[in-house]
C-alpha cells in the first residue's frame, strides 16, 4: 500500500499492465521485462505503483532538465492553467513571446527568430521545410544513426532501420556517415573530422542533385548512443554545405540547454553558428514544447500560411519561461559540467573493471558505455546491455538503451543533481556491473 498525492495506489503495476495491453498499441512496448508504473516524482526520485523509489538518472529520455516536478515550474504552470489555458497562435500571448526572448538571449549568433510546437518531431519539420522554403530546394543530407523523430518525413532523416516503420517514401534525404570514432571506416592515419565531413560532400555529388537545401544534424546523437564527432568536424561541415548553397541546420533536443556542459548548446563547442537549430526535451521539463529558432532573414522565407493549433500554448509556455529560468539561474551548463566530470570518472573506473564496456563518452550530463562482446572484435552485445537495464533495475536505478543494436547505455539525469546522488547512482551501477559479470 502507497500513500500518493492523497490517492491510493495499492501494488497495482499487474492491473496496469493487462490494460495497457489490452488498449493502447502493442507497439508501445514498456522499457523493461516487468514494466514500471511511475506514479509520482520529485527531482531524481521517482516512486512506482508497488511503493517502490528509484533514482531516475535518464529523466523521461533527457527532458526533466531541472528533475520532476521543480516547485518553479509546477507553481508558474498551476497559476497559468487557472488563468488561461488555450489560444493558439491566432493570438498574442504574453509567455509565448517572453519563451522566444529568452531563448533568442541564449542561442548562438544570430538564432533570434522562434516558430514553438508540441514535440521535437515538428520542431525538425518545421526547420526543413524553412529550409526548403529558404533555399528553394528540396534536398537534404542527414547522418547514419540520427534519430529525429515519428512523422514521416522525421523517420525518412532517422536512420535506424527498427525505427523505420514502413520503407522511405520522402524522397530527397541522403545520408552521410556517422561521425563515430569508435567504429570509424576511414584510414585511421588521417583526420577524422576531414575524412567524415568528406563523406558530406561525397554524398551531396553522387547522390543529389548537386543543390542541397541543408545538412542536418544532431550535435551528439542521441539515440545513436550519444555519438561525439570529431573536433573540427562540424566547422568543416557546414563549410561544405554552404559550399554547396545548403544551410546547415543542428537538432539540439537531446543535447541543448547545458546538458554538454559550459556551454547553452551542444553546437557551441565547436564554434560554428547554425542557420537553424530545433530543441524540445529539456526545454520545458516535461511540458510538450517544441522549438525552432533562425536568423530573422531566413525565417522570413516562410511566407505561406501556417498555425499551429497547440504550438506556444500558454500553459508549456508558462513551463518553458519557468524551466529557463531556473535553468539561467542554477546555471546548468556549469552544473552539468562538474557533475558530469564526477559521472564520467566513476564511468572510467567501471571501465577500467569490466572488459565488456568497449568505450564510455560522451560530453557533460550526457555520458555513454558501449558494451561489447571484447574490446578486440567491438562486436556489440544487445544481451549484455538489457542484462545491465534490468541490474540496474533491481539496484531501483533508471537508465537508458540506445545504440543501432541497442548495445549502448544512456545516462542522462536532470541537470540540479546532486554530488551524493551522482555518487549513489554510480554504486548502484558499479553493484549492477558485478551482478552481470
Ligand atoms: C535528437 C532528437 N531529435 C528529435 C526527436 C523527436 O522528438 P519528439 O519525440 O519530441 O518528437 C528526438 C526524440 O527522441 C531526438 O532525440
Amino acid at each position: 500500500m502507497h500513500e500518493t498525492n492523497g490517492a491510493t495506489v495499492a501494488g497495482n503495476t499487474a492491473a496496469l499492465k493487462a490494460a495497457h495491453e489490452e488498449y493502447l498499441f502493442p507497439c508501445l512496448k514498456p522499457l523493461y521485462r516487468e514494466p514500471i508504473a511511475l506514479v509520482e516524482a520529485s527531482g531524481v526520485t521517482v516512486v512506482d505503483a508497488e511503493g517502490e523509489t528509484y533514482l531516475d538518472f535518464f529523466a523521461g529520455i533527457l527532458t526533466t532538465s531541472i528533475g520532476h516536478c521543480h516547485p518553479e515550474v509546477v507553481e508558474r504552470v498551476r497559476a497559468q492553467v487557472g488563468r488561461l489555458g488555450h489560444t493558439s497562435t491566432l493570438y498574442l500571448t504574453e509567455n509565448q513571446i517572453g519563451v522566444a526572448k529568452r531563448l533568442a538571449e541564449i542561442a548562438p549568433g544570430r538564432l533570434s527568430s522562434c516558430y514553438f510546437t508540441n514535440s521535437g518531431t515538428e520542431a525538425v519539420e518545421t526547420a526543413i521545410t524553412l529550409a526548403q522554403l529558404y533555399t528553394g530546394r528540396h534536398e537534404i543530407i542527414a547522418l547514419r544513426l540520427a534519430y529525429s523523430g515519428r512523422s514521416a518525413l522525421a523517420t525518412n532523416l532517422t536512420a535506424h532501420a527498427s525505427w523505420r516503420p514502413v520503407p522511405s517514401t520522402i524522397a530527397g534525404v541522403k545520408h552521410a556517415r556517422s561521425p563515430y570514432l569508435y567504429r570509424n571506416p576511414f584510414d585511421p592515419a588521417g583526420d577524422p573530422a576531414e575524412q567524415f565531413a568528406q563523406d558530406i560532400e561525397e554524398v551531396i555529388q553522387t547522390t543529389t542533385s548537386g543543390k542541397p537545401a541543408a545538412f542536418f544534424a544532431e550535435t551528439i546523437q542521441g539515440v545513436g548512443g550519444y555519438i561525439v564527432p570529431p573536433p573540427g568536424y562540424f566547422q568543416r561541415a557546414a563549410e561544405i554545405i554552404r559550399s554547396y548553397g545548403g544551410l546547415f541546420i543542428c537538432d539540439e533536443v537531446q543535447a541543448g540547454f547545458g546538458r554538454t556542459g559550459e556551454r547553452w548548446f551542444g553546437i557551441e563547442h565547436w564554434g560554428v553558428e547554425p542557420d537553424i537549430m530545433v530543441m524540445a526535451k529539456g526545454i520545458a521539463n516535461g511540458f510538450p514544447v517544441g522549438a525552432t529558432i533562425t536568423r530573422p532573414d531566413i525565417a522570413a522565407g516562410w511566407t505561406a500560411k501556417t498555425i499551429s493549433t497547440y504550438g506556444g500554448n500558454p500553459v508549456s509556455m508558462a513551463a518553458a519561461e519557468a524551466t529557463l529560468d531556473v535553468m539561467r539561474r542554477e546555471d546548468t551548463p556549469a552544473r552539468s559540467a562538474v557533475r558530469g566530470r564526477q559521472l564520467r570518472a566513476g564511468l572510467e573506473a567501471l571501465y577500467d573493471a569490466h572488459e565488456w564496456i568497449g568505450e564510455v563518452r560522451g560530453m557533460g550530463l550526457m555520458q555513454a558505455m558501449e558494451l561489447v562482446k571484447d574490446r578486440s572484435s567491438k562486436t556489440p552485445a544487445p544481451g549484455k546491455a538489457r542484462a545491465l537495464l534490468e541490474a540496474a533495475k533491481a539496484e531501483k536505478l533508471l537508465v537508458g538503451l540506445g545504440g543501432l543494436h541497442g548495445h549502448v547505455i544512456r545516462i542522462g539525469p536532470s541537470m540540479l543533481v546532486t554530488e551524493a546522488e551522482v555518487d549513489d547512482a554510480l554504486a548502484r551501477l558499479g553493484r549492477a556491473c558485478q551482478r552481470v559479470g
